[in-house]
Protein backbone atom coordinates (compact mmCIF):
# COMPACT_ATOMS: atom_id res chain seq x y z
CA UNK A 1 0.00 0.00 0.00
CA UNK A 2 1.46 3.50 -1.21
CA UNK A 3 2.08 5.92 1.79
CA UNK A 4 0.41 9.62 1.36
CA UNK A 5 3.13 11.16 -0.01
CA UNK A 6 3.18 8.58 -2.98
CA UNK A 7 -0.34 8.55 -3.40
CA UNK A 8 -0.06 12.42 -3.84
CA UNK A 9 3.42 11.83 -6.40
CA UNK A 10 1.04 9.45 -8.37
CA UNK A 11 -1.63 11.35 -8.77
CA UNK A 12 0.29 14.80 -10.16
CA UNK A 13 2.33 12.65 -12.27
CA UNK A 14 -0.77 11.16 -14.01
CA UNK A 15 -2.04 14.97 -14.40
CA UNK A 16 1.08 15.85 -16.18
CA UNK A 17 1.31 12.43 -18.26
CA UNK A 18 -2.33 13.75 -19.32
CA UNK A 19 -1.03 17.02 -20.07
CA UNK A 20 -3.59 18.47 -17.18
CA UNK A 21 -0.54 20.28 -16.27
CA UNK A 22 1.58 21.34 -19.19
CA UNK A 23 4.98 21.58 -19.31
CA UNK A 24 6.50 25.05 -18.12
CA UNK A 25 3.69 25.33 -15.58
CA UNK A 26 4.60 26.60 -12.24
CA UNK A 27 3.18 24.05 -9.82
CA UNK A 28 1.29 25.41 -6.44
CA UNK A 29 3.70 25.90 -3.64
CA UNK A 30 4.37 23.12 -1.30
CA UNK A 31 2.28 24.97 1.80
CA UNK A 32 -1.04 26.08 -0.50
CA UNK A 33 -1.12 21.92 -1.53
CA UNK A 34 -0.81 20.92 1.78
CA UNK A 35 -3.71 23.49 2.92
CA UNK A 36 -5.68 22.58 0.16
CA UNK A 37 -4.93 18.31 0.20
CA UNK A 38 -5.54 18.67 4.06
CA UNK A 39 -1.95 16.89 4.09
CA UNK A 40 1.10 17.82 6.11
CA UNK A 41 3.94 20.29 4.50
CA UNK A 42 5.96 17.22 4.74
CA UNK A 43 4.23 14.95 2.72
CA UNK A 44 4.07 17.21 0.19
CA UNK A 45 7.58 18.25 0.29
CA UNK A 46 8.41 14.44 -0.41
CA UNK A 47 5.46 14.06 -3.21
CA UNK A 48 7.40 16.98 -4.70
CA UNK A 49 10.77 15.25 -4.15
CA UNK A 50 9.73 12.24 -6.32
CA UNK A 51 8.57 14.30 -9.09
CA UNK A 52 11.91 15.84 -8.94
CA UNK A 53 13.79 12.89 -8.55
CA UNK A 54 11.90 11.06 -11.69
CA UNK A 55 12.63 14.19 -13.67
CA UNK A 56 8.56 14.75 -13.81
CA UNK A 57 9.38 18.58 -12.30
CA UNK A 58 12.31 20.96 -11.58
CA UNK A 59 12.64 23.04 -8.42
CA UNK A 60 13.67 26.60 -9.49
CA UNK A 61 15.78 28.76 -7.38
CA UNK A 62 13.70 31.19 -5.42
CA UNK A 63 10.82 30.60 -7.90
CA UNK A 64 8.94 27.14 -7.04
CA UNK A 65 8.67 24.14 -8.78
CA UNK A 66 8.21 23.70 -12.39
CA UNK A 67 7.05 20.94 -14.80
CA UNK A 68 9.35 19.67 -16.77
CA UNK A 69 8.41 18.60 -21.05
CA UNK A 70 10.13 15.53 -21.20
CA UNK A 71 6.50 13.61 -20.57
CA UNK A 72 4.42 15.26 -22.60
CA UNK A 73 6.70 15.57 -25.67
CA UNK A 74 7.05 12.02 -25.73
CA UNK A 75 10.20 11.22 -26.45
CA UNK A 76 10.33 8.77 -29.27
CA UNK A 77 12.96 5.84 -28.04
CA UNK A 78 15.32 4.09 -30.77
CA UNK A 79 14.25 1.10 -32.17
CA UNK A 80 16.28 -2.16 -30.47
CA UNK A 81 18.09 -4.26 -33.34
CA UNK A 82 16.63 -7.60 -32.70
CA UNK A 83 19.20 -9.39 -34.50
CA UNK A 84 22.53 -10.94 -33.76
CA UNK A 85 25.55 -11.07 -36.46
CA UNK A 86 28.38 -13.69 -35.84
CA UNK A 87 31.15 -13.23 -33.01
CA UNK A 88 33.78 -11.08 -34.62
CA UNK A 89 37.60 -9.70 -33.33
CA UNK A 90 36.97 -6.08 -31.78
CA UNK A 91 39.43 -3.93 -33.81
CA UNK A 92 39.22 0.09 -35.27
CA UNK A 93 38.61 1.28 -31.08
CA UNK A 94 41.81 3.30 -31.18
CA UNK A 95 39.69 6.35 -32.94
CA UNK A 96 38.20 6.78 -29.43
CA UNK A 97 41.49 8.07 -28.10
CA UNK A 98 40.32 11.59 -29.33
CA UNK A 99 37.50 11.86 -27.59
CA UNK A 100 39.08 10.66 -24.38
CA UNK A 101 41.67 13.21 -24.92
CA UNK A 102 39.20 15.77 -25.29
CA UNK A 103 37.63 14.91 -21.86
CA UNK A 104 40.72 16.81 -20.46
CA UNK A 105 40.50 19.78 -23.08
CA UNK A 106 38.29 22.75 -20.75
CA UNK A 107 37.62 24.92 -23.80
CA UNK A 108 35.47 21.75 -25.29
CA UNK A 109 32.35 21.71 -23.90
CA UNK A 110 32.01 18.12 -23.07
CA UNK A 111 28.80 16.03 -24.05
CA UNK A 112 30.96 13.17 -24.98
CA UNK A 113 32.32 11.43 -22.42
CA UNK A 114 30.22 9.77 -19.57
CA UNK A 115 32.27 11.91 -16.82
CA UNK A 116 30.05 13.48 -14.67
CA UNK A 117 31.21 17.72 -14.33
CA UNK A 118 32.73 18.17 -10.47
CA UNK A 119 29.81 20.23 -9.67
CA UNK A 120 27.84 16.98 -9.57
CA UNK A 121 30.34 15.57 -7.33
CA UNK A 122 31.05 15.80 -3.37
CA UNK A 123 34.54 17.23 -4.00
CA UNK A 124 34.32 18.75 -0.25
CA UNK A 125 34.13 16.02 1.46
CA UNK A 126 36.27 14.03 -0.99
CA UNK A 127 38.99 16.39 -0.21
CA UNK A 128 38.20 16.52 3.44
CA UNK A 129 38.28 12.50 3.53
CA UNK A 130 42.14 12.63 1.96
CA UNK A 131 43.77 15.23 3.52
CA UNK A 132 42.37 13.33 7.32
CA UNK A 133 44.25 10.13 5.56
CA UNK A 134 47.30 11.74 4.96
CA UNK A 135 47.12 13.59 8.10
CA UNK A 136 46.14 10.51 10.47
CA UNK A 137 47.93 7.44 8.01
CA UNK A 138 50.88 8.92 7.25
CA UNK A 139 53.17 5.89 7.38
CA UNK A 140 50.40 3.64 5.76
CA UNK A 141 49.96 6.09 3.35
CA UNK A 142 52.49 6.14 1.80
CA UNK A 143 52.75 2.02 1.46
CA UNK A 144 52.00 -0.65 -1.03
CA UNK A 145 48.32 -1.85 -0.29
CA UNK A 146 48.31 -5.18 -1.87
CA UNK A 147 45.83 -7.06 -3.44
CA UNK A 148 42.99 -7.67 -2.40
CA UNK A 149 43.16 -3.99 -1.29
CA UNK A 150 42.18 -1.88 2.44
CA UNK A 151 40.55 -4.36 4.18
CA UNK A 152 38.18 -1.25 5.84
CA UNK A 153 37.24 -0.22 1.96
CA UNK A 154 36.10 -3.86 1.61
CA UNK A 155 33.93 -3.96 4.63
CA UNK A 156 32.28 -1.22 3.30
CA UNK A 157 31.53 -2.30 -0.43
CA UNK A 158 30.45 -5.89 1.22
CA UNK A 159 28.16 -3.78 3.58
CA UNK A 160 26.43 -1.70 0.99
CA UNK A 161 26.68 -5.12 -1.60
CA UNK A 162 24.43 -6.75 1.93
CA UNK A 163 22.11 -4.12 1.93
CA UNK A 164 20.84 -4.80 -2.12
CA UNK A 165 20.56 -8.45 -1.12
CA UNK A 166 24.20 -9.62 -1.70
CA UNK A 167 25.85 -12.19 0.69
CA UNK A 168 29.66 -11.03 -0.30
CA UNK A 169 31.96 -10.72 2.28
CA UNK A 170 34.95 -8.15 2.14
CA UNK A 171 37.16 -11.93 1.81
CA UNK A 172 35.74 -11.90 -1.92
CA UNK A 173 36.53 -8.10 -2.34
CA UNK A 174 39.55 -7.27 -4.51
CA UNK A 175 40.15 -3.49 -5.08
CA UNK A 176 40.96 -2.50 -8.50
CA UNK A 177 41.66 0.81 -10.43
CA UNK A 178 38.43 1.74 -11.11
CA UNK A 179 35.53 -0.42 -13.46
CA UNK A 180 37.23 -0.19 -16.26
CA UNK A 181 40.39 -2.60 -14.56
CA UNK A 182 37.59 -4.33 -12.73
CA UNK A 183 36.57 -6.12 -15.91
CA UNK A 184 39.83 -6.45 -17.73
CA UNK A 185 40.72 -8.36 -14.83
CA UNK A 186 37.54 -10.46 -14.68
CA UNK A 187 37.77 -11.08 -18.56
CA UNK A 188 41.04 -12.18 -17.94
CA UNK A 189 39.93 -14.46 -15.05
CA UNK A 190 37.56 -16.42 -17.29
CA UNK A 191 38.88 -16.33 -20.94
CA UNK A 192 42.03 -16.62 -23.61
CA UNK A 193 42.70 -14.76 -26.86
CA UNK A 194 40.18 -15.46 -29.56
CA UNK A 195 37.34 -16.70 -26.98
CA UNK A 196 33.96 -15.53 -27.76
CA UNK A 197 32.01 -13.16 -25.52
CA UNK A 198 28.55 -11.90 -24.84
CA UNK A 199 28.02 -7.95 -24.98
CA UNK A 200 25.15 -6.23 -24.72
CA UNK A 201 24.68 -3.97 -28.12
CA UNK A 202 24.75 -0.42 -27.94
CA UNK A 203 27.48 -1.42 -25.36
CA UNK A 204 29.81 0.56 -23.25
CA UNK A 205 33.12 1.71 -25.53
CA UNK A 206 35.64 0.77 -22.48
CA UNK A 207 34.57 -2.42 -22.58
CA UNK A 208 34.98 -2.95 -26.29
CA UNK A 209 39.15 -1.28 -25.89
CA UNK A 210 39.68 -3.84 -23.29
CA UNK A 211 38.59 -6.88 -25.46
CA UNK A 212 40.49 -5.61 -28.42
CA UNK A 213 43.69 -5.39 -26.47
CA UNK A 214 42.95 -9.29 -24.86
CA UNK A 215 42.29 -10.35 -28.75
CA UNK A 216 38.24 -11.14 -27.71
CA UNK A 217 35.91 -11.64 -30.30
CA UNK A 218 32.75 -9.56 -29.09
CA UNK A 219 29.23 -11.61 -29.80
CA UNK A 220 26.56 -8.54 -29.72
CA UNK A 221 23.51 -9.47 -28.06
CA UNK A 222 21.14 -6.72 -28.95
CA UNK A 223 19.24 -4.62 -26.10
CA UNK A 224 16.04 -3.40 -25.73
CA UNK A 225 16.37 0.11 -24.81
CA UNK A 226 13.35 -0.17 -21.97
CA UNK A 227 13.89 -3.87 -21.15
CA UNK A 228 17.63 -4.57 -21.78
CA UNK A 229 18.82 -7.80 -22.69
CA UNK A 230 16.61 -9.36 -25.73
CA UNK A 231 16.61 -13.41 -23.82
CA UNK A 232 15.02 -14.40 -26.73
CA UNK A 233 18.04 -14.00 -29.04
CA UNK A 234 20.98 -14.21 -26.06
CA UNK A 235 19.38 -17.95 -25.94
CA UNK A 236 19.22 -18.54 -29.41
CA UNK A 237 23.18 -16.75 -29.83
CA UNK A 238 24.68 -19.48 -26.59
CA UNK A 239 22.74 -22.75 -28.89
CA UNK A 240 24.89 -21.13 -31.60
CA UNK A 241 27.86 -20.37 -30.32
CA UNK A 242 31.05 -20.86 -28.26
CA UNK A 243 30.17 -18.28 -26.17
CA UNK A 244 33.29 -18.30 -22.78
CA UNK A 245 31.31 -15.67 -20.95
CA UNK A 246 28.91 -12.30 -20.82
CA UNK A 247 29.51 -8.98 -20.11
CA UNK A 248 26.24 -6.99 -19.22
CA UNK A 249 24.69 -3.92 -17.06
CA UNK A 250 21.58 -4.86 -15.88
CA UNK A 251 21.19 -1.77 -13.83
CA UNK A 252 21.56 1.28 -16.03
CA UNK A 253 23.27 0.61 -18.58
CA UNK A 254 25.62 2.68 -20.80
CA UNK A 255 24.46 3.73 -23.28
CA UNK A 256 21.13 2.67 -23.47
CA UNK A 257 20.19 3.38 -19.08
CA UNK A 258 17.50 1.09 -19.28
CA UNK A 259 16.68 -1.19 -15.66
CA UNK A 260 16.31 -5.16 -16.35
CA UNK A 261 13.28 -6.16 -13.58
CA UNK A 262 13.95 -8.61 -11.19
CA UNK A 263 12.09 -11.27 -13.55
CA UNK A 264 14.29 -10.41 -16.48
CA UNK A 265 17.85 -10.94 -14.37
CA UNK A 266 16.41 -14.39 -13.19
CA UNK A 267 15.50 -15.58 -16.41
CA UNK A 268 19.26 -13.98 -17.38
CA UNK A 269 20.91 -16.29 -14.42
CA UNK A 270 18.84 -19.32 -15.72
CA UNK A 271 20.14 -19.25 -19.25
CA UNK A 272 23.66 -18.53 -18.22
CA UNK A 273 23.83 -21.46 -15.73
CA UNK A 274 22.03 -23.71 -18.17
CA UNK A 275 24.72 -22.98 -20.24
CA UNK A 276 27.79 -22.87 -17.47
CA UNK A 277 28.44 -19.44 -18.92
CA UNK A 278 30.13 -16.52 -16.13
CA UNK A 279 28.14 -13.11 -15.91
CA UNK A 280 30.70 -10.27 -15.31
CA UNK A 281 28.35 -8.19 -14.33
CA UNK A 282 28.76 -4.51 -14.56
CA UNK A 283 27.16 -2.23 -12.01
CA UNK A 284 29.30 0.67 -12.33
CA UNK A 285 25.81 2.72 -12.50
CA UNK A 286 23.86 0.79 -9.76
CA UNK A 287 24.01 3.63 -7.56
CA UNK A 288 22.35 6.08 -9.83
CA UNK A 289 18.77 5.02 -10.42
CA UNK A 290 16.11 7.71 -10.69
CA UNK A 291 13.95 5.87 -8.04
CA UNK A 292 15.44 6.62 -5.08
CA UNK A 293 15.15 2.43 -4.47
CA UNK A 294 18.63 0.65 -5.64
CA UNK A 295 17.64 -2.33 -8.05
CA UNK A 296 18.58 -5.62 -6.86
CA UNK A 297 21.75 -7.05 -8.99
CA UNK A 298 22.29 -10.35 -10.03
CA UNK A 299 25.17 -10.90 -7.61
CA UNK A 300 22.54 -10.40 -4.86
CA UNK A 301 19.45 -12.55 -6.77
CA UNK A 302 21.47 -15.47 -7.10
CA UNK A 303 24.59 -15.82 -4.52
CA UNK A 304 25.47 -19.07 -5.72
CA UNK A 305 26.03 -18.39 -9.84
CA UNK A 306 28.72 -17.83 -11.64
CA UNK A 307 29.02 -13.83 -11.17
CA UNK A 308 31.84 -11.50 -11.51
CA UNK A 309 30.57 -8.14 -10.10
CA UNK A 310 32.69 -5.43 -11.37
CA UNK A 311 31.88 -1.59 -10.06
CA UNK A 312 33.58 1.60 -9.28
CA UNK A 313 33.15 4.77 -6.98
CA UNK A 314 33.57 6.75 -10.70
CA UNK A 315 30.17 7.71 -11.37
CA UNK A 316 29.41 8.88 -8.21
CA UNK A 317 32.72 9.68 -5.73
CA UNK A 318 34.65 10.90 -8.45
CA UNK A 319 36.48 9.14 -11.59
CA UNK A 320 40.15 10.59 -10.72
CA UNK A 321 39.90 9.04 -7.06
CA UNK A 322 40.35 5.46 -9.82
CA UNK A 323 38.84 3.32 -6.89
CA UNK A 324 36.49 -0.20 -8.37
CA UNK A 325 36.55 -3.31 -7.32
CA UNK A 326 35.42 -6.88 -8.12
CA UNK A 327 33.46 -9.78 -6.50
CA UNK A 328 33.68 -13.03 -7.19
CA UNK A 329 34.26 -16.65 -4.80
CA UNK A 330 36.86 -18.98 -4.73
CA UNK A 331 39.38 -19.53 -7.11
CA UNK A 332 38.03 -17.24 -9.61
CA UNK A 333 38.60 -14.34 -6.53
CA UNK A 334 42.22 -15.67 -6.03
CA UNK A 335 42.80 -15.49 -9.85
CA UNK A 336 41.38 -11.84 -9.94
CA UNK A 337 43.92 -10.88 -6.61
CA UNK A 338 46.75 -12.51 -8.42
CA UNK A 339 45.95 -10.54 -11.52
CA UNK A 340 45.62 -7.60 -10.42
CA UNK A 341 49.31 -7.89 -8.50
CA UNK A 342 50.84 -9.00 -12.16
CA UNK A 343 49.00 -6.07 -13.42
CA UNK A 344 49.65 -3.23 -11.61
CA UNK A 345 51.14 -4.38 -7.72
CA UNK A 346 48.47 -2.54 -6.57
CA UNK A 347 45.65 0.47 -6.19
CA UNK A 348 46.96 3.50 -4.59
CA UNK A 349 46.76 3.28 -0.83
CA UNK A 350 45.40 6.89 0.29
CA UNK A 351 41.79 6.95 -2.59
CA UNK A 352 41.00 3.90 -0.87
CA UNK A 353 41.12 4.68 2.97
CA UNK A 354 39.17 7.92 1.41
CA UNK A 355 36.16 6.60 0.10
CA UNK A 356 36.37 3.55 2.96
CA UNK A 357 35.97 7.05 5.20
CA UNK A 358 33.32 8.50 3.35
CA UNK A 359 31.41 5.24 2.87
CA UNK A 360 31.47 4.70 6.83
CA UNK A 361 30.88 8.33 7.98
CA UNK A 362 27.59 7.89 6.12
CA UNK A 363 28.24 10.60 3.39
CA UNK A 364 28.28 8.92 0.21
CA UNK A 365 24.29 7.90 1.31
CA UNK A 366 23.39 11.36 1.38
CA UNK A 367 25.24 12.33 -1.27
CA UNK A 368 23.39 9.97 -3.42
CA UNK A 369 19.74 11.14 -2.18
CA UNK A 370 20.61 13.92 -3.65
CA UNK A 371 22.49 13.43 -6.70
CA UNK A 372 19.84 10.79 -7.89
CA UNK A 373 17.14 14.07 -8.06
CA UNK A 374 20.15 15.93 -9.92
CA UNK A 375 21.08 13.81 -12.90
CA UNK A 376 16.84 12.49 -13.39
CA UNK A 377 16.50 16.45 -13.85
CA UNK A 378 20.04 17.03 -16.00
CA UNK A 379 18.18 14.09 -18.42
CA UNK A 380 15.05 15.38 -18.60
CA UNK A 381 15.70 18.93 -19.28
CA UNK A 382 18.84 17.69 -21.73
CA UNK A 383 16.07 15.51 -23.49
CA UNK A 384 13.62 17.92 -23.79
CA UNK A 385 15.97 20.67 -25.59
CA UNK A 386 17.09 18.17 -27.88
CA UNK A 387 13.40 17.02 -28.99
CA UNK A 388 12.54 20.47 -29.35
CA UNK A 389 15.79 21.30 -31.41
CA UNK A 390 17.13 18.43 -33.23
CA UNK A 391 15.19 17.14 -36.89
CA UNK A 392 11.70 15.83 -36.05
CA UNK A 393 12.88 12.14 -37.10
CA UNK A 394 15.13 12.31 -33.93
CA UNK A 395 14.72 9.29 -31.53
CA UNK A 396 15.84 9.48 -27.85
CA UNK A 397 16.13 6.83 -25.13
CA UNK A 398 14.11 7.38 -21.72
CA UNK A 399 17.04 6.39 -19.26
CA UNK A 400 16.16 5.01 -15.93
CA UNK A 401 19.22 5.76 -14.28
CA UNK A 402 22.50 7.62 -14.69
CA UNK A 403 23.43 10.82 -16.88
CA UNK A 404 23.86 9.69 -20.57
CA UNK A 405 21.26 9.66 -23.44
CA UNK A 406 21.62 7.60 -26.86
CA UNK A 407 20.02 9.97 -29.51
CA UNK A 408 19.23 8.16 -33.02
CA UNK A 409 19.39 10.88 -35.60
CA UNK A 410 17.70 10.92 -39.10
CA UNK A 411 19.28 7.97 -41.05
CA UNK A 412 22.46 8.96 -43.13
CA UNK A 413 23.52 11.42 -40.50
CA UNK A 414 27.03 9.86 -40.56
CA UNK A 415 27.48 10.31 -36.66
CA UNK A 416 31.98 10.36 -36.58
CA UNK A 417 31.63 12.81 -39.38
CA UNK A 418 29.50 14.77 -37.24
CA UNK A 419 31.69 14.14 -34.12
CA UNK A 420 34.51 15.42 -36.22
CA UNK A 421 33.18 18.67 -37.28
CA UNK A 422 31.59 19.55 -33.58
CA UNK A 423 34.94 19.31 -32.02
CA UNK A 424 35.84 21.94 -34.35
CA UNK A 425 33.25 23.88 -33.10
CA UNK A 426 34.27 23.35 -29.42
CA UNK A 427 31.62 20.59 -28.50
CA UNK A 428 32.39 16.80 -28.23
CA UNK A 429 29.72 13.65 -28.58
CA UNK A 430 30.36 9.82 -28.58
CA UNK A 431 29.52 8.71 -31.82
CA UNK A 432 27.46 5.65 -32.36
CA UNK A 433 29.91 3.15 -34.00
CA UNK A 434 32.21 3.15 -31.11
CA UNK A 435 29.69 1.81 -29.31
CA UNK A 436 29.64 -1.77 -31.59
CA UNK A 437 31.98 -4.01 -32.38
CA UNK A 438 30.44 -4.67 -36.08
CA UNK A 439 30.44 -0.34 -36.25
CA UNK A 440 26.66 -0.45 -36.10
CA UNK A 441 24.68 2.58 -35.16
CA UNK A 442 26.56 5.11 -37.70
CA UNK A 443 23.32 7.44 -37.22
CA UNK A 444 23.66 7.43 -33.63
CA UNK A 445 25.29 9.76 -31.06
CA UNK A 446 25.33 9.34 -27.35
CA UNK A 447 25.03 12.74 -25.01
CA UNK A 448 26.32 13.03 -21.25
CA UNK A 449 23.97 15.40 -19.10
CA UNK A 450 25.66 15.66 -16.26
CA UNK A 451 26.93 19.12 -16.93
CA UNK A 452 25.77 22.94 -15.54
CA UNK A 453 23.12 23.87 -17.12
CA UNK A 454 24.27 26.95 -18.62
CA UNK A 455 23.99 29.42 -22.26
CA UNK A 456 27.15 27.62 -22.97
CA UNK A 457 25.80 24.09 -23.09
CA UNK A 458 22.65 25.41 -24.52
CA UNK A 459 24.62 27.06 -27.98
CA UNK A 460 26.56 23.29 -27.33
CA UNK A 461 23.53 21.63 -28.43
CA UNK A 462 22.28 24.40 -31.16
CA UNK A 463 25.41 23.75 -32.49
CA UNK A 464 25.12 19.91 -32.64
CA UNK A 465 21.43 20.82 -34.07
CA UNK A 466 22.83 23.25 -36.97
CA UNK A 467 25.92 20.39 -37.65
CA UNK A 468 23.02 17.37 -37.74
C1 LIG B 1 29.46 0.94 -18.13
C2 LIG B 1 30.81 1.37 -17.67
N1 LIG B 1 31.63 0.46 -17.11
C3 LIG B 1 32.85 0.80 -16.69
C4 LIG B 1 33.33 2.08 -16.81
C5 LIG B 1 34.72 2.41 -16.35
O1 LIG B 1 34.66 3.00 -15.11
P1 LIG B 1 35.98 3.50 -14.32
O2 LIG B 1 36.14 4.94 -14.64
O3 LIG B 1 35.66 3.24 -12.90
O4 LIG B 1 37.14 2.68 -14.77
C6 LIG B 1 32.52 3.06 -17.37
C7 LIG B 1 33.02 4.45 -17.55
O5 LIG B 1 32.55 5.19 -18.38
C8 LIG B 1 31.22 2.69 -17.81
O6 LIG B 1 30.40 3.59 -18.36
Amino acid sequence: MESLYQQLALEMKARIETGVYVAGQRLLGVRSVARMRGVSVATAVAAYQVLTDTGYIEARSRSGFYVLTRHSIQAIEPKAIEKTAPPQLVTGQAMAMALIKAANDPSIVQLGAAVPDSSFLPTHSIGRALVQVIRTQRTQSASYMMPPGAVELRRQIARRMGESGSTVSADDIVITTGCQEALSLALRAVTKPGDVVAVESPAFYGLLHVMESLGLEALEIPAHPRNGIVLDTLAFALERWPVKACVFSPNFSNPLGYCMSDEAKHALIRLLEKHKIPLIEDDVYGDLGFNQRRPSTCKGLAPNADILYCSSFSKTLAPGLRIGWVAAEGARRERIEYLKYVTSIASPTVPQLAVAELLANGRYERYLREVRGKYASAVARMSDVVMQIFPSETRISQPQGGFVLWVELPEGVDSFALARRAIDQGVSVAPGPLFSAAGKFSNFIRLSSARVWDARMESALVTLARLI
